[in-house]
């Protein structure tokens, strides 16, 4: 598995001020949504293009589109929904799928209630999105779950991750490419990322 870390500096602006607790629920969704834009920007940098004809004022020329229909969004719920809206204003005709999965609050272990993928997922280029990789726990059971249904070209965006998080992702699915914006310190004893930003879910939809 490769993994690329963020270096661009309106990322790391962004990330920091997702942190302050200050920052309200409204600021929050907003600054998610542009990190995973800015952060899609270079985890689809190897998109292929095909040729198509375009006739500009001057002259018929064939030059390079992206087929965006080939590529799916796959949120874990809730919080990798803050996410969607980002990439969809880079490839706004990719279908997008759903996973949904809780951590259990004594266990940290993940637990499924919902899948739903585009058609023909096997042939798709699929981005998953959620922003926190803390335990992995729900980062891996959900390119279980991609993978189970046929899905091959996974990459995985997470706006903060824990250094357990990123090795236990990587030693359960060695194939994928995974893009962090921040590596973090390490878990708390309640599996959360520290220094981190709290509960993602909780701030993106203001359920404190
Ligand atoms: C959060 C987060 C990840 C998961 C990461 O979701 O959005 O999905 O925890 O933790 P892990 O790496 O230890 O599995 P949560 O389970 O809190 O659900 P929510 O998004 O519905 O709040
Ligand atoms: N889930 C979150 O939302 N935050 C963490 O720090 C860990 C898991």
């Amino acid at each position: 598995m490769s993994v690329s870390y963020m270096t661009h500096p309106l990322i790391k602006h962004k990330i920091t001020l997702l942190r302050k607790t200050a920052t309200g629920t409204n600021e929050f969704r907003k600054l998610i949504e542009e990190i995973a834009m800015l952060m899609g920007y270079e985890a689809l940098a190897d998109l292929p293009t095909a040729d198509i004809e375009v006739e500009t004022p001057i002259e018929k020329t064939v030059q390079p589109v992206i087929n965006g229909k080939k590529l799916a969004v796959v949120p874990i719920l809730r919080a990798g929904l803050g996410m969607v809206s980002g990439i969809l204003a880079l490839v706004p005709s990719a279908k997008v799928g759903h996973i949904g999965l809780y951590r259990d609050p004594e266990t940290h272990l993940p637990h499924e209630y919902y899948c739903k993928l585009p058609e023909a997922i096997d042939e798709r280029q699929i981005v998953v999105v959620d922003p926190m990789l803390a335990t992995g726990g729900s980062a891996v059971a959900a390119v279980d779950f991609i993978k189970a249904r046929g899905g091959k070209k996974i990459k995985f965006m997470s706006v903060i991750a824990a250094p357990e998080g990123v090795s236990t992702l990587m030693k359960a699915h060695p194939d994928i490419q995974l893009y962090v914006g921040c590596l973090d310190r390490c878990l708390n004893e309640n599996a959360y990322i520290c220094p981190g930003l709290g509960d993602a879910g909780d701030r993106i939809f203001g359920t404190l």
